[in-house]
């Protein structure tokens, strides 16, 4: 192939991403937005591997069927609640893939690696500089994405020594410490040439980094952190687009920063915090906590209720609003609340879904729940638009869902939400909430919520509990 034919198909294939990325902001194109860029991506590899035949087919083919294979099953082994680990640990690969392939880049580099004797052969030129910063770059933000995610991972799995709180005074200072030697000695690498010690040195350093910065911050927090090191392995991957003159890895890994830091500020905002708090906020020792325990909050207050009482309650409701949360993904309860949502309607009153930014565990899982059940998009409101018509809504159904509606984020400062931006279903005329029982959300904390005098609980299984809810609103109707 020519030069200008594959520089073509390459622009073809970047075009693809963007187009893709593009579609994917909207739930109606986002599925053939997905297509158009995974087929991009395989142009981008074909086009590839048919221009460079720098390694053999053979050990490509291993390596896709050995990747590949074990990826399949990972993706087919992982549950839906697990997806959050699962991207963490993907980052992290990107992450260690973009620092592997561009440190053997160095150790091919001629004139990189002292030759024996410890003396670099005089005859070699010596590398690019730019290249040389390209390589450092990339050895360290993926060594960092990598610890960092492993870090990430074992968190959100709530593994051993991940449970604990690691922050302690001086950690920021450790932290910014250990930047600040990885990016003198990354200087070292430049200006000396690319000797390989410095390359190991800034991936220890890095593995380090990566570790000490994840490890205070809190797992309520992870959705943030793993998005950022989504744009650390897109950054990474992009210097090593550089180090390999690879246009498309450049515009690919840029696009992945770039989207990783959007999606940060998203989530940033929908927590009311800034994305110093969370990546600090451990280090700083933490919001002082004035925290109530359960028997306060509820002692006495909270009203169970059943199936045919909650029934009775649909019977008079003109405005009703559904709140998933997590539980309904772990109780797969989407199908059981689509029904609900059908009958509700076909007796008359007006059902909208109020989907919280960061309800479960990862961006969008609601919107992917929902549409997984056939509920229309357009029934599913923002947060904003949700509490804007909060004083008319006659019933709130919460399935799931806890921490994205406690108000306790209103009231009370030095709680571990405080500040974060709720589905105020507080403001509803009544209000049902449907988890098993009284155990707080991701955040710990107990919810006010439920002992609210308008609340009423379904202790029950969401899925259970929402079907016999069905059953009970079709017996009354007779
Ligand atoms: P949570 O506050 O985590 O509460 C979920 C509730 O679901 C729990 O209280 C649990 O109560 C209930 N539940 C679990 N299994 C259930 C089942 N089978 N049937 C019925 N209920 C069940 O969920 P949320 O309100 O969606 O808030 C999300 C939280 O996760 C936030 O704190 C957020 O910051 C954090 N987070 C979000 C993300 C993203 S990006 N979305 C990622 C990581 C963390 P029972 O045990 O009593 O049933």
């Amino acid at each position: 192939m020519t030069p200008a034919l594959v520089q073509f198909i390459q622009l073809l294939a970047a075009l693809a991403f963007i187009g893709g990325l593009r579609m994917m902001a909207h739930p109606r194109t986002a599925a053939r937005g997905n297509l158009l860029a995974a087929t991009g991506m395989l142009v981008a590899i074909v086009v590839t591997l048919l221009d460079r035949e720098i390694i053999g087919y053979v050990t490509i083919v291993l390596g896709i069927v050995v990747g590949g294979g074990a990826g399949a099953l990972m993706a087919l082994k992982v549950r839906m609640t697990s997806m959050p680990q699962m991207v963490a640990l993907l980052n992290g690969l990107g992450g260690a893939a973009s620092a592997a392939v561009a440190s053997a880049e160095l150790l091919h580099m001629p004139g990189s690696v002292p030759a024996a004797g410890g003396e670099a052969s005089p005859a070699v030129a010596s590398p690019d500089p730019i290249i040389l910063i390209a390589i450092a770059l990339s050895a360290l933000i993926g060594a960092v994405t990598l610890s960092g995610s492993v870090v990430a991972w074992g968190k959100l799995e709530e593994r051993g020594i991940f449970r604990r709180d690691w922050s302690f005074p001086g950690l920021r200072v450790l932290n910014a410490a250990l930047l600040a030697v990885a990016l003198a000695v990354a200087l070292v690498l430049v200006l000396s040439g690319g000797p390989a010690w410095a390359l190991v040195l800034i991936v220890l350093i890095a593995i380090a980094l990566g570790v000490t910065s994840v490890m205070p911050i809190g797992g309520a927090d992870m959705p943030v952190v793993i998005a950022l090191l989504n744009a650390y392995s897109g950054t990474a991957a992009a210097a090593t687009g550089f180090v390999l003159k690879n246009p498309l890895l450049i515009i690919a890994g840029s696009l992945v920063g770039a989207s990783g830091l959007i999606l940060c500020r998203i989530m940033c905002r929908a927590m009311n915090r800034s994305l110093a708090n969370v990546l600090f906020g451990g280090a700083l020792g933490g919001q002082a906590g004035t925290r109530s325990s359960a028997d306060e909050v509820y002692g006495g207050r909270v009203k169970g209720s059943s199936p045919e009482e909650i029934a009775m309650m649909f019977d008079g409701a003109r405005r009703v609003m559904i709140v998933p949360g997590y539980g309904m993904a772990v109780a797969q309860a989407q199908h059981a609340v689509r029904d609900l949502y059908r009958l509700l309607e076909s007796r008359g009153a007006q059902v909208t879904f109020a989907i919280h930014p960061v309800a479960g565990r990862m961006p969008g899982h609601m919107n992917v729940l929902l549409a997984e059940a056939d509920i229309p998009y357009d029934r599913l409101q923002e947060m904003d638009e949700s509490n804007a018509i909060m004083d008319q809504v006659d019933v709130a159904l919460v399935v799931g869902a806890n921490d994205v509606v406690n108000p306790v984020a209103r009231t009370d400062p030095g709680s571990p939400i405080a500040g974060m931006p709720i589905i105020e279903v507080d403001r509803a005329r009544a209000c049902i909430v449907v988890k098993r029982s009284l155990s707080p959300g991701f955040a710990g904390i107990p919810n006010p919520l439920f002992a609210a005098e308008h609340s009423v609980m379904l202790f029950a299984d969401a899925e259970k509990g929402i079907r016999e809810v069905v059953s009970a609103v079709k017996e009354l109707a007779g």
